[in-house]
């Protein structure tokens, strides 16, 4: 029960490398991640049940309530379903092709912050799981089933740093020393011998594709879609401009794709925005919360302060939630949100989105709901679930 040349994961070399340092750079992270239980969700109670606990059981639940909320489940988004089908097709597609065909390449390109990681790791997430309940945890050689590598790019990675970083996801003990071929040649034994099926590369905006060590490592791009038995997953910001298509066979093979911002241009799209609302203050934990809190009393003012980035919002809701805890509100107002600070993008866009709103320019909310008094609506969420 091995995967090919398993060494020590202690390597005094690795540090020092231009690669990030999270536990997802080893197989056995992202697998604790891919099949990690879902967090537990801390009991719901009421402002007297709240009251009633001791300090001990009370520190004790907003403690669970802090853990809860930095490890919400992703949540279900229009956008991310669509980048997710068309992750699917590509890799599908790749599956039961002969072995000497190339293999697809997809990039995901998006401003920071849009959940373009989330997205990747749901899909990786949901790779690693099927094919393991699909296939078995061992493949039909006696080897470990490792169906996704993940690397991720930092600073100005060279191609035997990146070769490197594969063999160490597989803790290869061949990683300590070696030429960028021999790490290539034994990542693509680990690769082949633990039928991975998708490799992917995260933060790839770091890489200077116009450099020589850029352009060596998108040379090498394609070496590894035309020898490994992977489909390669891209993710990042800014890549069209940085280069990515400007080879020939990359502009070629790689099929680029977006991940929008919420909009609030159109019925649909404030639809959209109104029932990621619904699901999110469903999520929430707070003893004085009521259906609509966000949806329908603080849509535009969320709109507003995070300009439709999904990043920005996520962190305005879980800042704002500490909150209410801490101040013993138990739950968002206007009042409370505008206390709360947020990242120097979305301030910038800020006043613009108030101005519009509160102009009668634009509007977050759907005619439905704005035609309530007060836009009150318990309307269940229809397709709120996580992605991943
Ligand atoms: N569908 C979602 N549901 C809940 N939270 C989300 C979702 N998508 C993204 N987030 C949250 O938004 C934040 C930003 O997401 P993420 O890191 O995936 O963005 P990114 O596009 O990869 O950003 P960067 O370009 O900076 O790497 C994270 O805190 C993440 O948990
Ligand atoms: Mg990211």
């Amino acid at each position: 029960m091995t995967t090919p040349g398993a060494g020590s994961t202690e390597d005094p070399d690795w540090k020092s490398l231009p690669l990030d340092d999270l536990t997802l750079t080893r197989k056995e992270g992202f697998a604790a991640f891919a099949e990690a239980v879902d967090p537990q969700r801390p009991p719901d109670m009421t402002m007297a049940a709240l009251q009633a606990l001791s300090s001990e059981a009370k520190d004790e639940h907003n403690l669970a309530r802090r853990a809860y909320l930095a490890n919400l489940r992703p949540i279900k988004t229009a956008q991310a379903d669509a980048l997710v089908g068309d992750l699917a097709d590509i890799l599908e597609a790749g599956l039961d092709q002969p072995y000497w065909e190339a293999k697809g390449m997809a990039a995901v390109d998006a401003f920071p912050g849009l959940g373009k990681t989330t997205v990747g790791l749901s899909f990786a997430k949901r790779v690693h799981n099927d094919m393991i309940r699909q296939q078995g945890r061992l493949t039909a050689g006696g080897h470990e089933r490792w169906p996704v590598i993940r690397v991720g790019m930092m600073g100005d990675t060279k191609v035997k740093d990146f070769n490197w970083a594969m063999l160490e996801y597989f803790a290869h003990a061949g990683r300590s020393s070696g030429t960028a071929n021999s790490f290539l040649a034994q990542a693509l034994d680990c690769a082949v011998a633990c039928e991975s099926r998708l490799l992917l590369v995260d933060d790839l905006h770091f890489l200077k594709f116009r450099s020589k060590n850029g352009a060596e490592l998108a040379n090498q791009f394609k070496t590894i879609a035309n020898e490994f038995p992977v489909m390669i997953l891209f993710i990042g910001y800014n890549l069209r401009e940085k280069g990515l298509y400007e080879d020939p066979q990359l502009g070629r093979r790689i099929t680029p794709l977006r991940l929008a911002p919420f909009t609030i241009e159109n019925e649909a799209a404030r639809r959209q925005w109104r029932s990621f609302l619904l699901t999110l203050e469903q999520r929430l934990v707070l003893a004085r919360k009521y259906p609509g809190m966000l949806a329908d009393d603080l849509s535009d003012h969320l709109y507003a302060r995070c300009s439709g980035h999904i990043g920005s919002l996520m962190t305005l809701i879980k800042r704002a939630c500490l909150r209410a805890v801490r101040t013993g509100e138990e739950r968002l107002t206007l009042d409370l949100m505008t206390q709360v600070k947020l990242d120097q993008a979305a301030d910038e866009q800020r006043a613009r989105w108030e101005e519009m709103l509160a102009s009668g320019k634009k509007t977050s909310k759907p005619k439905r709901t704005r035609r309530q008094r007060g836009g009150r609506s318990d309307t269940a969420d229809p397709d709120g679930t996580a992605t991943g």
